[in-house]
């Protein structure tokens, strides 16, 4: 294999603590709101791409499976993306892997399109700055855009192209900020992300969500400045709650959450009302991420580990951006 037409990039998936719903452009993926995230460390994708002019189509393999259908055409899209923008016109072999459940909520689009805008854009040559690798990163899926920069990002969005990138707001070494993962499913999700998406300006409360936007960034950005888990708690779960407002009020509706979802909500409020520093937050699917800190780790991870219905709960704090790493 010719090195020079080779690259590997390492990619995490991100937490939404301001959420992004609705596209303003399906196309480009650019968002109807801004929003804000951090990077997971321990969960990651890792992806090769190979750049081959003796291959007549590109070849995909995702965690040991050859892909196939809309995953498949997903993935060739981007690399003609990348092909168009670099002039590289060869088909490429694309070897990914993620140690996470695809589809259940974490989210492995992200750290999947950020790791392969990292290598793919490497691989054949391309070498750019981040905001631009975020915005590309962003064609192949919203969040994955969020993916490219180090720790705590905020994802800005505007009616061009240019304006819908990613930057970071602080370092992840800045806050041990952990996000204990409650698993209590591994399913893929029946309806994906980006049919949600579209569904979002059906829902009547969706314009008041965007609307409002600015205000919870805002002092989501100020509390993470400040380290401040009591206020960024309360605009956490107050985002959250919105957005699946707007899910479930959405024609066809969506309802992505478990009777064990609502449980895990109602006994974090209660053991918050005896003291402990946590809130929640909702993906796109079941599983409930619950943000505390170091002190309060053990006791959130055995909470939560005592709720039937929780399968296993993954431990997360704030992770680098994506990178190359061969
Ligand atoms: C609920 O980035 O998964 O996680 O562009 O269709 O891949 P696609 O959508 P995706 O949407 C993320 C939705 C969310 C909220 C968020 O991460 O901001």
């Amino acid at each position: 294999m010719d090195s020079r037409l080779s690259a590997t990039a390492r990619a995490h998936p991100n937490i939404a603590l301001i959420k992004y719903w609705g596209n303003r452009d399906e196309a480009l993926r650019l968002p109807a709101n801004a929003s804000i995230s951090f990077n997971l460390s321990g969960l990651e994708t890792i992806t090769s791409v190979a750049f081959e002019p003796r291959l007549t189509a590109d070849s995909l393999e995702i965690d040991g499976l050859p892909a196939q259908g809309a995953a498949a055409e997903r993935v060739v899209r981007h690399l003609d993306h990348i092909r168009a923008l670099s002039g590289q016109r060869a088909r490429a072999r694309v070897v990914s892997r993620s140690n996470f459940p695809a589809g259940t909520g974490i989210a492995s689009s992200a750290s999947a399109f950020a790791a392969l805008t990292v290598a793919a854009c490497a691989a054949c040559g391309l070498s750019l700055p981040e905001d631009h690798l975020s915005r590309i990163a962003r064609l192949g899926s919203g969040s994955a855009a969020r993916s490219i920069p180090d720790g705590f990002v905020a994802l800005e969005t505007g009616a061009r192209d240019e304006q819908a990138f990613a930057h970071s707001l602080a370092a992840h070494t800045h806050w041990d900020l952990v996000d204990c993962i409650a698993l209590v499913s591994r399913e893929p999700k029946s309806v994906g992300s980006s049919e949600g998406h579209r569904r979002a300006a059906t829902s009547p409360l969706q314009l008041a969500r965007v609307e409002d936007a600015p205000r919870r960034l805002e002092a989501c950005r100020r509390a993470i400045q400040e380290k401040d888990l009591l206020t960024l708690g309360e605009v956490v779960e107050q985002d959250c709650l919105l957005m699946h407002s707007v899910m479930m009020t959405s024609r066809p509706s969506l309802l992505y959450w478990l009777p064990v979802t609502v449980h895990i909500l109602h006994q974090v409020r209660e053991w918050r009302s005896h003291g402990l520093a946590a809130a929640c937050t909702i993906d796109a699917g079941p599983n409930v991420h619950c943000l505390c800190e170091a002190a309060s780790l053990e006791q959130v991870v055995s909470g939560l580990s005592h709720i039937p219905g929780v399968g296993e709960v993954i431990v997360c704090h704030p992770a680098p951006g994506a990178t190359r790493i061969s």
